[in-house]
């Protein structure tokens, strides 16, 4: 079988990988380098729970090819705490109840990430909108929406309108 060899920059660093054409993002995360903390539900686009940000947007490592990501910047749940320090949501998360079994929380968390980059005065159907493609079967969506909304006012000093 032919295998390509790939330049990642995953989290600020470059990983060097040798893989076959068809395997995806999330295979190469997962079983090559470790980083287990991105999951792996339903491999059709559906669920959410393999977020990752490419070139900072919220995608699904699932369907997207790894050799797609070649020269991209990658950041995967393993790349947002900074120094031993939670990132704001991470630890808003935490703070407010949002994490029960936690299989859904590092998708939750990246698609909170790149929406609130993108629009730093949150509102709370803002948030839920963002998170849409996030399904999560234990918590209701209430905390997760108020986690976010709390790390939108830590990070955008309260600009966030919930
Ligand atoms: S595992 Fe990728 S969206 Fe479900
Ligand atoms: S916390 Fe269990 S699926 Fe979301």
């Amino acid at each position: 079988m032919s295998r390509l060899a790939l330049s990642l920059r995953i989290n600020g660093e470059t990983h060097e990988v040798l893989t076959a054409p068809h395997r995806t993002l999330l295979d190469v995360l997962r079983d090559d380098l470790g980083l287990t903390g991105t999951k792996e539900n339903c491999l059709e686009a559906e669920c959410g729970v393999c977020t990752v940000l490419l070139d900072g947007r919220a995608v699904n490592a699932c369907i997207l090819l790894a050799a797609q990501c070649r020269g991209r910047d990658i950041v995967t749940i393993e790349g947002l705490a900074s120094g031993g320090e939670l990132h704001p949501l991470q630890r808003a998360f935490v703070e407010r109840g949002a994490v029960q079994c936690g299989y859904c929380i590092p998708g939750m968390i990246l698609s909170a990430k790149a929406y609130l980059e993108e629009c730093p005065e949150a509102s709370e159907d803002g948030i839920r909108e963002a998170l849409a493609g996030n399904l999560c079967r234990c918590t209701g969506y209430q905390k997760i929406t108020e986690a976010v909304a709390t790390a939108a006012r830590e990070l955008y000093g309260g600009r966030t309108t919930q």
